[in-house]
């Protein structure tokens, strides 16, 4: 008998909601993850969380819109015009759970500006809105008493005759792999912003669902879609929420200038996020920055606004950079945030296509970063991934508890245990070369900052793919120096570069496939976008020989014409 009817593979805003939603439908549900869940990467998320729900000031129409602009007009706008419509309630379940949003003057809910956005739709908790609700969605998880596998790190998804039926999993605390068998498995296992370095990213975010769905055979999407966050913190990339801008915070180069208005002179500092890192490198590549940095301003919301509503960035710049934001502009300038890309699913979070025009074990569903649904295309909106977190979460569980239900209780093999088992010995059994993991990933991290980061081309594309190659070659014989069972760090770091590794190499196959400049993918060879050649979407299929087989699927255009996107 399973052990499970759902089992969800993360626990971060999108696990947590799929495993309530997945309880509330009645199945058995399990959460398993390589951490405890507040630990989870979605803490990291600070500024908010959009929905069209202030009356006739708004409309969900104009967030389609905005989400379809944003993305450079690659988001499907069937899984756009969903999210979106589920938006607000989401917002109110959230507020039921418990989360305590800040308010407006008249007590209602209130809302922040945020990029790319034509209006001041984003609901939040001061600069710790993904940190809050994550705290009520835990509360919601300890009530409901969810089943949580905490600290354990899966090696690998079990593929039985097309059919998704668990994991292979190592518990952390005594390093035993054990086999954890359910009748539908979600994974919500978030990004992999860890193969660049630096990365706003918690360094848990290496892409481990990406790589384990590829391997079992499931559809990559727009893989080379990365987004750079404008506004990460000089010397170690530590995230600035987007809030600063929300509230009124200028960008400035070393003249002083406000250099938005030459780039985008409607929408200035809160233009979306691919449009204001470019402004922000090309101010700096031609020498109006300072050591590297552009400046974030934000003294004129004065001392109350700043302790108040930004108050988690204000103590990170004093901690981190020794600069009181109170007085003194702080240095920026972009970092790597974001994976837009990831597990294709359809709006049902399935990552199979039952028509068959692309490939995924059936049973396998997927939902937050290590999906792509795809509601962010190109360049995802501020605020708008909290939402694709609760929205298509709650998707997950609802759609794999009802495939639990209709699948038999079928015996899986204890091959794939033995499989995993004998794979680890033979690491430990590696002789030691000298090489080391952290060498390995921090060559990796580098290459692909240097050339998949806000500007792009041809040759640069192609010397990281072949650093990434040359990596994994070295990885093949890489060691685990050590060999314990409890907290085996050397072997959990070991196997994440392996799947970073799998991702960084679709990443730079993506970007050298998409002939074109589309969002975050801005090409100077190819500086146009190509609505007649490439508004679609690159794939990536795992081949015979292990390397990507590229393709492409059309792009879900309902009413929204591609049109030329200013800010
Ligand atoms: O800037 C921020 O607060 C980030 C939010 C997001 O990525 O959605």
């Amino acid at each position: 008998m399973a052990d499970h009817d759902v089992l969800v593979v993360g626990a971060g805003l999108a696990g947590m909601r799929a495993a309530i939603a997945a309880h509330r439908a009645g199945a058995n549900v399990a959460m398993m993850s390589k951490v405890h869940p507040v630990r989870s990467h979605s803490n990291a998320a600070q500024g908010g969380i959009n929905a069209a729900m202030r009356g006739a000031e708004d409309s969900i129409d104009s967030h389609v819109y905005d989400t379809v602009k944003g993305s450079d007009y690659l988001g499907d706008q069937d899984a756009i015009e969903f999210m979106c419509a589920e938006a607000p309630q989401e917002i109110i379940n959230l507020e039921h759970m418990g989360v305590i949003f800040n308010r407006d003057e008249e007590g209602r809910l209130g809302t922040r500006a945020f990029g790319g956005a034509s209006y001041a739709r984003t609901f939040f908790v001061a600069d710790i809105t993904g940190q809050a609700i994550l705290h009520v969605m835990y509360e919601q998880i300890l009530k409901a008493g969810v089943r949580s596998y905490e600290e354990w790190f899966v090696t690998d998804l079990i593929v039985e005759d097309g059919e998704c039926r668990g994991v292979v999993a190592i518990e952390m605390l005594t390093g035993k792999l054990h086999q954890v068998t359910a009748k539908a498995v979600v994974l919500a296992s978030g990004g992999v912003g860890r193969a660049f370095e630096p990365s706003t990213n918690a360094l848990i975010c290496t892409g481990d669902g990406i790589a384990l769905a590829y391997r079992a055979g499931a559809t990559l999407l727009d893989m080379e879609m990365v987004q750079y966050h404008p506004t990460t913190l000089a010397g170690n990339g530590i995230l600035l929420s987007e809030a600063a801008r929300g509230e009124g915070a200028y960008l400035l180069n070393s003249k002083g200038e406000r250099f938005m208005d030459g780039y985008a002179p409607n929408m200035r500092e809160l233009a979306s996020r691919d449009v204001v890192s470019r402004a922000e490198a090309t101010e700096i590549e031609e020498g109006r920055g300072v050591d590297g940095c552009v400046f974030l301003d934000v003294r004129h919301l004065g001392a109350e606004a700043i302790r108040t509503k930004l108050k988690y960035i204000y103590e990170a710049a004093l901690d981190y950079a020794g600069i009181d934001m109170i007085t003194e502009p702080v240095p920026i300038r972009p970092g790597q945030h974001y994976i837009m890309g990831g597990v294709k699913t359809d709006p049902q979070t399935r990552t199979w296509d039952p028509d068959g025009a692309w490939k995924g074990p059936r049973g396998l569903f997927a939902a937050g970063e290590v999906a792509c649904v795809s509601v962010h295309g190109g360049n995802r909106l501020g605020a708008n991934s909290l939402l694709e977190t609760v929205v298509f979460g709650k998707v997950a569980g609802e759609m794999a508890s009802a495939h639990a239900k209709e699948q038999p209780d079928t015996p899986v093999s204890g091959a794939h245990l033995a499989d995993a088992e004998a794979r680890i010995q033979a690491l430990f059994g590696r002789p030691d070369n000298g090489e080391r993991t952290a060498k390995l990933r921090l060559d990796m991290g580098n290459a692909m900052n240097e050339h998949l980061a806000v500007f792009r081309n041809e040759e640069g594309m192609r010397s990281a793919l072949g650093t990434v190659h040359g990596l994994q070659e070295r990885y093949e014989e890489l060691p685990v120096v050590h060999k314990g069972g409890v907290y085996n760090t050397d072997l959990i770091f070991h196997l994440e570069l392996g799947y970073m590794l799998e991702c960084a190499e679709t990443i730079c196959e993506g970007g050298l496939l998409r002939k074109e400049s589309r969002g975050a993918h801005y090409r100077r060879d190819m500086t146009e976008r190509d609505d007649t050649a490439w508004l679609k979407h690159t794939t990536a299929n795992v081949g015979e020989d292990g390397r990507p087989v590229m393709g492409s699927l059309p792009v879900t255009v309902t009413k929204w014409e591609p049109q030329k996107r200013v800010y």
